[in-house]
């Protein structure tokens, strides 16, 4: 027997559905959205046209590849927000219409959560035993640089988060500075893996306590590319790798330093990487080795589930449907939503 829960997930770019069998993940589709790249980031009209046109093709592979019907199917988990609206209501509308007509009930999702939920999946990418309460959470994506405390399946306490940019956002702006396509993360990475991040120095931010500041480093790199193009138009060319490398190196030591300072002022001993920067190779191998040095025990997840998947909405939606924590017929998306 077990719970059967679907998952969807249609906060911006990515339309995904997952099923998940208590915590045992059946099947995760994501259909990306290649319109946006042309635009150099995402456009929130096209993309709530691209969710609209996936969403019922990209169900229905999910639960092909789980090799269920939609008789089978518990309860329905949807991200409720943060994100943007158009590409919110795509995904709600659909779940209200999904079970209504099934008759069974929904479930709404914090996005920023579920990216924290991924510790929590069963599959054969991630067969290892997850964190234990409490845990502090790195939550780096497009749009949001927190560091959580996490309590237990639902009570998570944010001490830390962007007063500006995101680390996402750090990554993507510069990128695009470099001639880079958006998202340009991966770009970034990529390059990084082959050039000195200890060439070039940018602006590190002096704020007190856990909150992060991404802008300054952004300016930065801004005015230090405008400084060397000058005397040098092919200096971007040139030097893109030590560049790349360098803006990483900066990136993750202005993450590391707060998570370090959190961890002690804490006292918590473990430590879990979720959201879309986790993806980042310099990320995942310099917080293993800080984990290290640190005796903390560290937590990183699949790769597949870095950035935007419906797999982290379902296994949140699973632990919500033990509870009994359903959503009422009125219920609507939202662009910012808390927890
Ligand atoms: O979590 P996510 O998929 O979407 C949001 O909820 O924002 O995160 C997307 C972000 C983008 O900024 C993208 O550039 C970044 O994650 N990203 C990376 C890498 N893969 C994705 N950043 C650095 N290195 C990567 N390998
Ligand atoms: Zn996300």
């Amino acid at each position: 027997m077990g719970t059967l829960i679907l998952g969807i997930e249609s906060s911006c770019d990515d339309t995904s559905a997952a099923v998940i069998k208590d915590r045992q993940l059946l099947s995760n589709v994501v259909a990306g959205q290649d319109v946006h790249r042309k635009y150099g980031g995402v456009v929130p009209e096209l993309a709530s046209r691209a969710h609209q046109q996936n969403i019922v093709p990209v169900v229905d592979m999910a639960l092909k590849k789980a090799e269920i019907t939609k008789n089978d199917i518990d309860a329905v988990a949807f991200t409720r927000g943060p994100g943007l609206l158009g590409s919110l209501l795509v995904g709600t509308s659909f779940t209200k219409g999904f079970t209504t007509a099934l008759d069974i009930p929904m479930i709404e999702v914090n996005h920023l959560q579920a990216h924290i939920m991924v510790h929590f999946i069963q599959s054969k990418e991630s067969d290892s035993l997850p964190p234990r309460f409490p845990f502090l959470c790195l939550l780096v994506s497009g749009g949001h640089s927190q560091l959580v405390v996490v309590k237990d399946y639902h009570k998570m306490e944010i001490i830390g988060r962007t007063i500006d940019d995101a680390a996402g956002e750090a990554f993507d702006k510069c990128a695009k500075l470099l001639g880079l396509p958006y998202p340009g993360g991966p770009h970034v990475d990529r390059l990084a893996q082959a050039g000195d991040g200890l060439r070039f120095k940018f602006n590190k931010p002096r704020i007190g306590g856990f909150d992060y500041s991404f802008s300054g480093l952004k300016t930065s790199f801004l005015y230090f590319l405008r400084d060397h193009l000058k005397e040098d138009p092919e200096f971007v060319e040139k030097n893109r790798k030590d560049l790349a490398a360098s803006l990483q190196y900066t990136i993750i030591d202005i993450l590391l330093n707060k998570l370090r300072r959190a961890m002690k002022e804490t006292g918590i001993r473990q430590v879990a990487l979720a959201g879309g920067v986790a993806a980042n190779s310099g990320l995942r191998k310099a917080l293993k080795a800080e984990a290290d040095k640190g005796n903390w025990e560290v937590f990183i997840p699949p790769l597949s589930y870095t950035t935007d998947n419906a797999a982290m909405i379902a296994i949140t939606g699973y632990y919500r449907y033990q509870e009994g924590y359903f959503a009422s017929d009125d219920i609507a998306p939202l662009a910012r939503m808390y927890f």
